[in-house]
């Protein structure tokens, strides 16, 4: 037995327990004749001593440990003299017998501690040291006991796990596939699933009624904070549902998780708002409704009163920004020019300050009088002290920059809190968003989902108008400002899957092409079906309290889509290449 017990195992009650630990040394330290050594396992630390009248060659050995040296001690439970309330471990020491190195270490490129003084790329290329430290551990930990409740919740509920194939037919519509040549088949390629939407629906068809798969998932698109190459849904697809079964079911497995995993009651049932709600009001999709400073359509108000800008403006919408009247001007320009970055696009910003002192100051004073000014505050809500940020310009896009602001308010604002969780449904998204740049109409969720039943009279009309009046039976769940997961309502109809084919503008032989095997499946009984996919790596970091998805998967990929510690993506040899039928048009 290399070990009796774990480093985060002995408590006071072991006193005179004879034990014999293993572990990685974290640090060492003399202090007088007397050797200290902090012993880490995964479970936790205990601290290890070594008296001044041991045997020479154990102090000796002791003093030969260097950092992650690998260890196993014997020693004996004593109570501790200075004792160390916030370790669990602090109320007791091994007072070591004997020392056996099981593999000594390089000195670590950095510190394997909860605050590490490694730079990211550092602790990149040594992933499994950085692994090694307790915050990405406890990461870890929370994603395994989300796992664990996923699959005992969808078991409980008849969900079959079943795995769907990885190499597959590229047929991009959304983010770009990532692409494996054929070896066996010269000249064509497999693509990685970006999902397993067209699979789970065939298992439907194949009359499997509830499935649920955790599941790797690849798409090639610009990485961000919440964003990797490949990433991990929790997917799932029921047969003979409404939109109302599909959220109950899954607000039901939500509610499991978040008591189980976090000890957190969130509401029952969940609130839902529509997607044009959510615009109106959030400017986004993904609202964050932990906090207020909702936007208000000013436009009928600010008109007419001689500012040529707003004048001659599709929308003028506002916030108003608690407390920040006094707000300076450098503030203010700080904030413009902030909002006038290409990430955000807005070409001004106009403020209102209602002053302390009940004054009203604002960037455009020569056209409007303080009563109308005030009058605009209040109808956005805004008190005494309030700042009230303008924007203008065409109606969506002004909303989703003044989200954006909202946001970046709300951040500095401190009302961001991420241990307050605030979920919430997004639904009756449109089922089509149009393209200026392309002129065609792209699936705002995917090329499967239905239309709502009483808006299908649009969806087969030729005009524009219509086809984007057409709501889907589609649904998101938001958390906190992020799309946790989404899913619909599927069209289980061949010739319904045809018309979305060509409302999309994709012919009737690129369709039968890419899509052949799915509308084919449609003919032979397809039942009614809907479901959805959450980021599985986002619920981990959201349940963790972080935005950023990495430190909640065990090896993941940085900005650029490399993973720098295999060095990967990397160059295959020429033999390689032959055998695949590749050339390369990169020059070296
Ligand atoms: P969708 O494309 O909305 O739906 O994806 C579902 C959820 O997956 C997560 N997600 C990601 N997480 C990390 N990195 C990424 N690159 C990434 N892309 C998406 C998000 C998102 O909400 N087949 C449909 C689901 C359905 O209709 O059933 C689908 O894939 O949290």
């Amino acid at each position: 037995m290399y070990r009796s017990h774990t480093c985060g195992e002995l408590r006071i009650a072991d006193k005179g327990k004879k034990v014999t630990l293993a572990g990685w040394v974290q640090k060492s330290r003399k202090l007088g004749g007397m050797t200290f050594i902090d012993l880490r396992d995964r479970y936790g630390i205990t601290q290890l001593v070594v008296e001044a009248d041991a045997a020479p060659a154990l102090v000796e050995t002791a003093a030969s440990l260097g950092r992650e040296y690998v260890i196993q001690v014997e020693g004996e439970v004593l109570e501790r003299e200075s004792k160390n309330p916030k370790m669990p471990t602090g109320e007791i020491e091994i007072k070591v017998l004997n020392i056996n190195i099981l593999n000594a270490s390089s000195v670590p490129p950095f510190t394997i501690e909860e605050n590490s003084d490694g730079g990211e790329d550092l602790r990149a290329k040594y992933r499994y040291l950085d692994l090694r430290r307790p915050p990405l551990q406890r990461a870890l930990a929370l994603r395994h006991r989300l796992a664990q409740e996923i699959r005992t919740y969808l078991d409980g509920q008849g969900f079959m796990e079943i795995e769907t194939p990885y190499l597959i037919k590229s047929t991009p519509e959304g983010a770009r596939d990532f692409v494996v040549p054929s070896r066996m088949n010269p000249g064509t390629f497999y693509a990685l699933p970006q999902s397993p939407q067209t699979f789970k629906q065939l298992l439907m068809v194949a009359g499997y009624d509830r499935y649920f798969q955790i599941v790797r998932c690849f798409r090639d698109e610009d990485l961000r904070a919440d964003r990797q190459p490949e990433f991990t849904q929790i997917d799932c697809e029921m047969s003979f549902v409404e939109q109302d079964d599909v959220l109950n079911t899954f607000e039901g497995m939500m509610r499991q998780m978040f008591k189980n995993a976090v000890g957190v009651d969130i509401p029952n049932p969940l609130p839902r708002m529509s997607w044009y709600e959510a615009m109106d009001k959030y400017g986004s999709d993904k609202p964050d409704i932990r906090f207020g400073m909702t936007i208000n359509d000013v436009t009928s108000m600010v008109q007419g009163c001689g500012f040529g800008v707003f004048d001659n403006s599709a929308y003028v919408g506002a916030i108003a920004v608690p407390g920040c009247a006094e707000y300076t001007r450098k503030q203010l320009d700080e904030l413009t020019e902030w909002v006038k970055r290409p990430q955000v696009g807005a070409a001004g910003l106009v403020y209102v300050k209602l002053n302390p002192d009940g004054s009203i100051k604002s960037s455009v004073d020569k056209f409007y009088t303080p009563e109308k000014l005030q009058a605009i505050a209040d109808a956005c809500g805004a008190r005494t002290g309030d700042l009230l940020l303008l924007m203008c310009g065409d109606k969506r896009k002004t909303q989703t920059r003044l989200g954006v602001l909202r946001i970046e308010m709300g951040n500095r604002l401190g009302l961001r809190d991420p241990h307050v969780f605030a979920p919430l449904w997004i639904v009756d998204f449109p089922l089509l968003e149009w393209s200026d740049e392309d002129g065609r109409f792209y699936a705002m969720h995917h090329p499967f989902t239905a239309p709502k039943p009483e808006h299908e009279k649009w969806f087969y009309s030729d005009k524009k108008e219509d086809l984007e009046r057409v709501c889907a039976n589609a649904y998101d769940f938001v958390l906190n400002g992020t799309e946790l997961g989404g899913g619909s309502i599927r069209i289980h109809n061949a010739d319904m899957q045809k018309r979305m084919f060509e409302v999309l503008g994709i012919g009737p032989e690129e369709a039968e092409y890419k899509f052949g095997f799915i509308i084919n499946a449609f003919k032979f009984g397809a039942p009614p079906h809907g479901g959805l996919a959450f980021g599985f790596d986002r619920v981990c970091a959201l349940f963790g309290g972080q935005e950023t998805i990495r430190d909640y998967i065990a090896f993941p990929k940085n900005n650029q889509g490399r993973d720098v510690m295999i060095d990967s993506p990397s160059k295959i040899d020429q033999v390689q290449m032959d055998e695949l039928f590749l050339a390369s048009t990169v020059k070296e």
